[in-house]
């Protein structure tokens, strides 16, 4: 609902992992009918997918989110087209990648999306598949991004047309829909 209402021109996701999300990516804005740039970083990209690795409609760039000037330095993020679509699904350096993309030029209408900043999530992920000490992690992202959320209250929206569809919250993204304004 959202890329086919937002139609973004510019989708950036932290991160790509094997590289279906980016893949769906672009199915989903062909459908729509959008020319839209699509790109997928990881510090990673051996993880990639053959087929996705192929698919000349997303950019596939390895880049750590701890130097994200060196993956997206302000030059070229000011050649992005608008709307963007920005979406943090690495679980690293939470304030200082909001921070990047807040200081390099988003536009009124322009979201940026914190994935898994339910504490819940990473619970349930630790007891029932992975015990390897991700939960602290995992569960600091709420608290940072509320945290960065209190320095710019006047400059985002928490989009609960989408959060709340559900019923309050009702996914594993808290609270992390935000929409420039
Ligand atoms: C939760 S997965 C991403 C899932 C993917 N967005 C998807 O929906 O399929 C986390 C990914 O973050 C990548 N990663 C870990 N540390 C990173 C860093 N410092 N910079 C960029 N990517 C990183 C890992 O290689 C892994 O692929």
């Amino acid at each position: 609902m959202l890329l086919q209402e937002l139609k973004p021109q510019t989708i950036i996701e932290l991160s790509a992992f094997n590289g279906g999300i980016g893949v769906s990516f672009a199915d989903s804005l062909e459908i729509i009918g959008i020319k839209g740039n699509i790109y997928e970083v990881d510090i990673d990209l051996s993880l990639l997918d053959e087929k996705a690795k192929a698919d000349s409609r997303v950019k596939f760039l390895q880049g750590d989110c701890n130097k994200l000037e060196e993956v997206f330095p302000a030059e070229m993020l000011a050649e992005l087209p608008h709307p963007w679509l920005v979406i943090e699904d690495a679980h690293v350096n939470l304030i200082a990648v909001a921070d990047y993309f807040h200081n390099n030029g988003p536009e009124p209408g322009d979201y940026l999306i914190v994935e898994d900043t339910s504490k819940y999530m990473w619970q349930a992920w630790q007891e029932n598949w992975d015990d390897s000490g991700e939960l602290e992690k995992g569960s600091q992202k709420m608290d940072d991004l509320r945290s960065w959320l209190m320095r710019h209250e006047n400059e985002y929206l928490v989009d609960t047309h989408y959060l709340d569809m559900y019923g309050y919250n009702g996914s594993k993204n808290w609270n992390s829909i935000l929409k420039r304004f």
